[in-house]
């Protein structure tokens, strides 16, 4: 990357050079540990190559959309008191114990999640939140008021098939996904939307599949899923 230019004349030129910053520079100015210690597992940044290598051989699961992903409470939160949201790790299979009705998860050999102070987390946090995913998540898409518990749930479980590999009550449903029974503290509505819609967009080889879903059949799943975790459900 170029090295900044100091522009001492000529406030517009100024502008543009900082706007034509990538955002992980702002990150990791605002949480050097970001680049010290989390770029070890995380994608800060777009991976220029999405192989199916790169999915595979990744230590951790992507944060270059960080910004568009998280709510700032449940980061800083958890980033000091990590728990499982992968049951199997980023990669479940390299976890998994043949088994019959289905394959189990071997906790044991999941590493656990390194942990921060509080002081630490809250600027971790805010660092990531400058990552932004550059358009993949368009705000406002989720209408909360389109939504219909009980028609998201069916969906969820029954209708799309999310259940088989997520679980949206601790201990029901399938361990490939992340879990998303505290989806509603964790992860934003729109991001939610957005990843239901075309988890492609996010990574080309990931193996949930895109499935094509009415706006409807999104905003109830959305308003479903964000509803889970959450104190008043
Ligand atoms: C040794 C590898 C490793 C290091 C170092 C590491 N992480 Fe992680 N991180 C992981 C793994 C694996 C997960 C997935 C945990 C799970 O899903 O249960 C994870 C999950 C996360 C999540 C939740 C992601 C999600 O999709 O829900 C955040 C946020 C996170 N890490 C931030 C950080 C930050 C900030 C640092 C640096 C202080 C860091 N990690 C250092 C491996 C690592
Ligand atoms: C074949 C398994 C599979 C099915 C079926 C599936 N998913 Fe996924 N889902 C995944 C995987 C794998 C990921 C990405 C995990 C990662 O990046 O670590 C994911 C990610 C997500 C995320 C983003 C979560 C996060 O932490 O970033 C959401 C939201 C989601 N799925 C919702 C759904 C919904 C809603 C359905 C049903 C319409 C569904 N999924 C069906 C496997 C699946």
């Amino acid at each position: 990357m170029k090295a900044p230019v100091i522009i001492t004349a000529g406030a517009a030129v100024a502008v543009l050079a900082f706007a034509a910053r990538p955002a992980t520079v702002d990150a990791q100015a605002a949480g050097p540990e970001l680049t010290t210690q989390c770029a070890s597992c995380h994608a800060l940044a777009k991976p220029a190559d999405a192989t199916l290598d790169r999915l595979w051989t990744r230590k951790g699961p992507d944060l270059w959309y960080a910004g568009d992903k998280f709510n700032r409470d449940w980061l800083v939160g958890w980033l000091q008191d990590p728990t499982t949201i992968r049951p199997g790790g980023v990669l479940w299979f390299k976890h998994a114990k043949p088994g019959e009705p289905r394959d189990t998860i071997d906790a044991a050999t999941v590493e656990k999640h390194p942990k921060v102070d509080a002081a630490t987390a809250a600027r971790l946090a805010d660092a990531l939140l400058l990552l932004k995913s550059g358009g993949l998540v368009p705000e406002g898409a989720y209408k909360p008021e389109a939504a219909n518990m009980m028609m998201g749930k069916l969906a969820f479980d029954k209708l799309r098939g999310c259940s088989s590999c997520h679980q949206g009550q601790p201990g029901q449903g399938g361990l490939s996904g992340p879990e998303l029974y505290d989806a509603g503290k964790r992860l934003r509505p729109d991001y939610v939307l957005a990843y239901t819609r075309n988890p492609q967009q996010f990574d080309p080889h990931v193996w949930m599949p895109t499935q094509t879903l009415s706006d409807p059949d999104l905003q109830r799943l959305t308003g479903y899923v964000t509803s889970l975790g959450k104190e008043s459900k």
